[in-house]
């Protein structure tokens, strides 16, 4: 709850003025029938004059005007509290998101955190909304009612001392059966979401594969799902409102019956049994709301949990401890101390095994192994997208921990292998690296990834809309895009993963000599799948299942060790010795 009273504090304003309001329409409320009885009994009597009924007529049309406003003024606030209080927990979940380590989102999937970033704050949302005007409003009329009616006439009122035990324990009873069914619906919603999330966001493949049909009944069997249990929820539910005109009905019933006859017998005025019957509506309408507000504080409590599961998560990566925060990478010298590594702490199998190694600065390293061997893993502990289990990572001779994150990843540019670029112009992607690079800077990093020639082939040149991530250009003209956003960072150490995979190798050659001659002062690490990339790099480091087998140069290696050679001749047609 204290959690949750950060994000009630700063609109504290609205969300005491929305429940005060809604009292202030009860109030109005309970004395309507009131004041209409004592009109109707002085007219029963022949004690109405002019002046009396104009008096009472006013009073009731003022009633009506402080209900209206209270009422208007009731939604007013409550909407602004609960929209409020929502968009601060949308940004705080949204900036915790933001400080995840690639650990903490392996471990929600992006469906989840997707839904629980908008569906399940939309649920709080209006769970907060409803409180706001029910929490106070239904129970103050429920016992304002009961007190107006009581004192009206006591011995009628005992009528309510039956129904509503009764009542209760029916409500209570479809409750309690609707209540985990509806635990069971939420959850449905999840795997539903999940599944819409993989399918949209993977269309492309899906119908590649020609793997429609078979989404399809994914997606149907995820429906169907979700209809059964919100059928089997609703059908509990339905039963809610038939037993409550049941007792509505039976309630007004026997008011008339024992109310009847005691107007007959003459020991209840007309007026008061009139009033009396607005009671009996207003108590078991109210009682109505109150089930329905606990009904819906079962889902949102759901929503809470999950949206507290993303606040809360320990973010396990972070720079607090830092000992040289304000330190920024200038050598790009990287050294690996004993280095292993492991995804899941369970496991015991660790990715990276004891790695020993060392990249002077301003050097070109080539990585090189098969798929699977833990080339893209090794690089992510440079720039701290993991933290070793075992060992160190210094760059220039100090622990990638005691960096801020954002200097070692400033100092670091890294074109991860599963690459994105954002919907907006080219010109809007690359400066994603660097915003205030000069239109100078962007053609030149532009040059040295070789993408300068197509991007002003494009009628648009730098203003072309990259559409949903760059899916109008091509996938080495995407690579390209990526390295010259990474390039425009001037990193330190630039590292590419796997990045020039789809681009022509004359083209890919072209790449590496701008490198050679624009980047003479960065740290270049690039892992390959092709020789040829790697070739030519001062060192050639090679993996083999989480462990490094040799480090040299081409020709050293080509005569030592064994798994190079075999990647070597695989790619060439000359036959090994
Ligand atoms: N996020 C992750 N969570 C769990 N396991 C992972 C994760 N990423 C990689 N792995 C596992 O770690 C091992 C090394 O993967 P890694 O991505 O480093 O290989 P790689 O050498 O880059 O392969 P490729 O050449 O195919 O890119 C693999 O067995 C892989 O299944
Ligand atoms: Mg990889």
């Amino acid at each position: 709850m204290k959690s949750w009273y950060k994000y009630i504090k700063p609109y504290k304003k609205y969300f005491i003025l929305g429940p005060l309001c809604m009292i202030v329409e009860v109030i109005g409320e309970v004395i309507m029938p009131k004041l209409l009885s004592i009109i109707i009994n002085q007219g029963n009597a022949g004690e109405l004059t002019v002046a009396s009924s104009l008096m009472g007529m006013g009073l009731m049309i003022l009633t009506a005007i402080i209900m209206m406003l209270s009422g208007v003024g009731g939604a007013y606030y409550g909407a602004k509290a609960s929209v409020n209080f929502a968009a601060d927990l949308r940004r705080d979940a949204f900036e915790q998101v933001q400080k995840y380590s690639f650990a903490n989102i392996d471990k929600f999937s992006t469906g989840s955190l997707v839904t629980r970033l908008t569906n399940d704050i939309t649920q709080m949302q209006n769970f907060v909304n409803m409180m706001l005007r029910l929490a106070l409003r239904s129970p103050g009329m429920l016992i304002a009612a009961l007190i107006m009616a009581v004192s009206i006439k006591p011995d009628l009122a005992v009528i309510f001392a039956v129904t509503i035990p009764l009542m209760l324990l029916s409500i209570g009873l479809i409750i309690k059966k609707g209540f985990s069914r509806f635990a069971l619906v939420q959850k449905k919603v999840d795997s539903l979401n999940s599944t819409v999330q993989e399918n949209v966001t993977n269309v492309r493949v899906v119908k590649s594969f020609v793997r429609e049909d078979f989404e399809n009944d994914k997606f149907q069997t995820a429906n169907k799902e979700l209809k059964q249990s919100a059928y089997s929820a609703v059908s509990v539910m339905i039963f809610m409102a038939p037993v409550i005109t049941i007792f509505m009905n039976l309630t007004t019933l026997a008011v008339i019956w024992f109310g009847g006859n005691m107007v007959v017998a003459g020991n209840m005025p007309i007026g008061d049994l009139s009033a009396f019957l607005t009671y009996v509506s207003q108590i078991l309408f109210s009682l109505m709301m109150i089930t329905m507000l606990l009904m819906s504080s079962s889902r949102a409590l759901a929503s809470a949990k999950r949206i507290k599961e993303v606040l809360e998560e320990k973010v396990d990566l972070t720079d607090d401890n830092a000992t040289y925060s304000n330190k920024l990478v200038e050598k790009g010298e990287i050294e690996f101390k004993d280095v292993s590594f492991k995804y899941y702490k369970t496991s015991s199998e660790y990715v990276l095994e004891n790695i020993n190694l060392r990249i002077p600065s301003n050097s070109t390293v080539g990585i090189i192994g098969s798929t699977g061997s833990g080339k893209t893993t090794l690089i992510s502990l440079i720039s701290r997208l993991y933290d070793p289990d075992m060992g160190q990572v210094l760059v220039d001779g100090i622990d990638v921990k005691d960096y801020s994150i954002t200097n070692l990843r400033e100092g670091v540019g890294v074109v991860l292998q599963k690459n994105a670029l954002f919907s907006g112009t080219i010109g809007d992607n690359l400066r994603w690296g660097n915003e205030n690079a000069t239109e100078d800077d962007i053609k030149s990093a532009a040059s040295n990834a070789q993408a300068d020639k197509f991007i002003e082939s494009f009628n648009e040149g730098y203003d072309t809309i990259l559409e949903q991530g760059g899916t109008n250009v091509s996938g080495g003209q995407k690579q390209r895009l990526c390295i010259a956003r990474a390039l425009l960072k001037k990193p330190k150490i630039l590292i590419l993963d796997d990045s020039t995979s789809a681009v022509d190798t004359a083209t890919e050659a072209q790449i590496r000599s701008a490198f050679k001659n624009e980047l003479k002062d960065s740290t270049k690490i690039i892992i390959a799948q092709r020789i040829t990339s790697v070739m030519n790099a001062d060192m050639i480091v090679v993996l083999s299942d989480g462990k490094i087998t040799g480090i040299g140069t081409h020709d050293e290696l080509l005569k030592t060790n064994q798994e190079y050679q075999e990647i070597y001749y695989s790619q060439t047609d000359k036959k090994g010795a």
